[in-house]
């Protein structure tokens, strides 16, 4: 069984998780110039946003 989530994270990017370890970060902030992928640009904008779990399921 593997758990898989999906977290955004406070102020910054959609953290996909497996198993509990971080596996990629995704921009959400629109800033990134690796597109889909988080390149820190987050923190330089001053992006603001809740932490949340977007999404959670085990298969
Ligand atoms: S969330 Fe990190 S660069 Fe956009």
């Amino acid at each position: 069984m593997v758990k898989i989530r999906i977290v955004a994270a406070k102020n910054g990017p959609n953290l996909v998780e497996i198993d509990g370890k971080v596996k990629t970060a995704l921009c959400r902030c629109g800033a990134s110039k690796n597109k889909p992928y988080c390149d820190g640009s987050h923190a330089k904008i001053g992006f603001e946003a809740e932490e949340a779990v977007a999404f959670e399921f085990e298969a």
